[in-house]
């Protein structure tokens, strides 16, 4: 009898537990559901602030990107780059990036927008309004809502008041069902001029990077005429060759890809008049050739790791320096200590940081020495050639490392990128002393460029008048569109905060 008690107890403890086991489950599935329901009453899906009701998890790490707020100078880090990108507003401003937060402010923010509005001012709004295009879910909702056409038209300052909420939501997700998306349609122009699969066509591991590459490419302005006459800068991706350095110069230096007839440049050196293309930030593209990229690890993957909160498995939407979140971001796969797998990935950047070093000097030296070149007398089929080197190797070295995580991305092709641009511009060094030797100069011997102010110098600026004007923009024109955004309705006011505006030059003004 007493045996019988013993077995019903226990069958009966059995029985509860698996109830509970399967009402646990059941809460999980739920909450998975509930993930992906659809939420078609999302008032205004600009806002990211609207989705938190639904996804709070998401919503909340996402938020988190503002903890990433470190500024670096690169320029006062780098002070050879003023040289490099004399002529070029770069040669002004540049930041290494920092959380997704900070996207508009940092745009806003950068000299190399200038100051319009600003009475007077040495430079209005030199950039085409493309240069808004990686920083907000309001540029998809105007290339929406107005059309490509009028959204690439135009100067920068054109929405200053319509683009005002930094990446979020709706720059990856479709309003309704939160299913990943991506908005702009230049992603998809350039993955077929690649041969490549479009985003729908893609799986669903590929839109894990897709959407990152959205903004995290290279890219160029293509200056395309429309049925009134009227001219817009759009986005483009120079994939026709191919996904690596070497193939996109390819493509640029083949004038029959442009609509002029002639080799691509952004803008030509004021210093040695090299017609330069300046690389933006191929990450997606280096990610391509690395061996995570190969076995088809995602940027997700390493950037948004799947993260447990109670019955409850989401992305990490904390986009940041995946090093800080080793446990979830790579012990999932790889079985070495955390601390083992640092200082392989620390010895990556080391070797870069060596190369990029050696490379960017020989480059300003050899736009200084081609300048002294043209001051001397010589002529255009003399440096022809010269000029060809110095092109060849800048945009090596720029798309070796504009892409800022490139050295472990794809460790390979960027130190390779890197030998091959300190070769081009070597050779353009040995080309010069011969021109300069020609012209009866001996033994030159570039300027110095150590600090930022010499080397803002050589290339021309005048920095106290640049930036007294930028802060003069900033008290005028920059408060005008944000009180018409919020006069508007278009500001998401939960989400940005005004109280943490800076930038490097902040502290040089005085
Ligand atoms: C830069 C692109 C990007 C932004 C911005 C972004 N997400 Fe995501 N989101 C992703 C990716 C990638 C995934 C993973 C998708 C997958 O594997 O199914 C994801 C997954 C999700 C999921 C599915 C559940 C999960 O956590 O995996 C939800 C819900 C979601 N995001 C909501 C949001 C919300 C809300 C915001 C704004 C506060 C947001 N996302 C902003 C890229 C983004
Ligand atoms: C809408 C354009 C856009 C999309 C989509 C986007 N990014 Fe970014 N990302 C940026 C910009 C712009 C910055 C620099 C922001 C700044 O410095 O103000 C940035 C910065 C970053 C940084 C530096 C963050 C830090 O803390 O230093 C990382 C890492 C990054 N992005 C990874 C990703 C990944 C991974 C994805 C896809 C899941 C992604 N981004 C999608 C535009 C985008
Ligand atoms: C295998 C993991 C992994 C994958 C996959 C990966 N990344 Fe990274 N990424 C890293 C690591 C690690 C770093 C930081 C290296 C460092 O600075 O120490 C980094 C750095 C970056 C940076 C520079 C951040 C900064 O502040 O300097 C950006 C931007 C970035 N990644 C974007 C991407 C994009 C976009 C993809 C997909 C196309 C991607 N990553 C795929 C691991 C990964
Ligand atoms: C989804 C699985 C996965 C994740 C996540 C992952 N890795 Fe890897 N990793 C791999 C694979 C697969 C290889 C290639 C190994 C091989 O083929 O020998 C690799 C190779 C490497 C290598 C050597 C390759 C080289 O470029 O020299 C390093 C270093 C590395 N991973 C670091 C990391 C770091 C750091 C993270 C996290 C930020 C990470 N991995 C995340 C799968 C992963």
């Amino acid at each position: 009898m007493k045996k019988y008690t013993i077995l019903l107890v226990c069958s009966v403890a059995a029985i509860v537990l698996l109830g509970l086991l399967a009402n646990s489950i059941n809460a999980k599935e739920d909450e998975r559901k509930e993930l992906l329901n659809t939420h078609a009453d999302i008032i205004n899906p600009i806002f990211s602030s609207e989705w938190q009701r639904y996804y709070p998890r998401e919503y909340d790490s996402w938020k988190q990107t503002k903890e990433n707020k470190r500024l670096e100078d690169m320029v006062k880090k780098w002070p050879q780059l003023a040289v490099v990108w004399a002529g070029y507003p770069f040669s002004k401003d540049y930041n290494a990036p920092r959380g997704h937060y900070y996207a508009v402010q940092d745009n806003v923010n950068t000299l190399r927008v200038a100051a319009p509005g600003v009475p007077n001012s040495s430079v209005q709004s030199p950039l085409p309004t493309a240069c808004w295009t990686c920083k907000s879910p309001d540029v998809v909702r105007l290339m929406e809502t107005k059309g490509d056409m009028e959204y690439y038209t135009g100067k920068w300052d054109k929405w200053g008041s319509e683009i005002v909420n930094t990446i979020g939501c709706y720059d990856c997700h479709k309003a309704d069902t939160a299913e990943l998306k991506v908005g702009r349609k230049y992603l998809n122009t350039g993955l077929v001029a690649a041969g490549l699969s479009t985003f729908e066509e893609s799986t669903h591991q590929t839109k894990r990077d897709l959407v990152c590459a959205q903004c995290h490419s290279e890219y160029y302005f293509r200056g395309t005429k429309y049925e009134d006459g009227k001219t817009a800068m759009v986005v483009t991706l120079p994939w026709k060759d191919g996904l690596k350095a070497d193939d996109m110069m390819k493509y640029y230096d083949e004038g029959a890809n442009f609509p002029d007839g002639k080799p691509f440049a952004d803008f030509v050196n004021k210093i040695s008049k090299t017609p330069i293309v300046k690389a933006q930030h191929p990450d997606y593209e280096l990610h391509t050739t690395g061996i995570h990229g190969k076995k088809g690890v995602s940027c997700a993957d390493c950037h948004m790791p799947y993260t447990q909160e109670g019955a409850v498995k989401f992305s990490d939407h904390r986009v940041q320096n995946p090093l800080r979140t080793m446990d979830r971001s790579c012990m999932t796969c790889h079985r070495e200590s955390e601390a083992k797998l640092k200082a392989v990935v620390k010895e990556k950047y080391d070797r870069k940081e060596s190369l990029f070093a050696i490379t960017v000097d020989n480059l300003a030296k050899a736009h200084l020495e081609a300048g002294k070149a043209w001051e001397v007398g010589a002529d255009e089929a003399e440096m022809k050639s010269v000029l060809n080197l110095i092109r060849q190797g800048q945009w090596r070295w720029d798309y070796a490392v504009a892409s800022h995580g490139g050295f472990f991305h794809a460790p390979d092709e960027t130190l390779y990128t890197l030998a091959k641009a300190n070769d081009y511009a070597q050779q353009a060094r040995v080309a010069l002393v011969a021109v300069l030797a020609k012209h009866g100069v001996s033994n030159y011997s570039a300027p110095d460029f150590d600090t930022k102010d010499k080397a803002q110098k050589l290339a021309g600026l005048d920095m106290k008048t640049l930036i007294a004007e930028k802060l003069e923009f900033k008290k005028t024109l920059e408060q005008e569109w944000l009180k018409q955004a919020k006069e508007n309705g278009r500001l998401d006011e939960k989400i940005r905060d005004y109280k943490d505006d800076v930038s490097s030059y902040f502290g040089e003004a005085k």
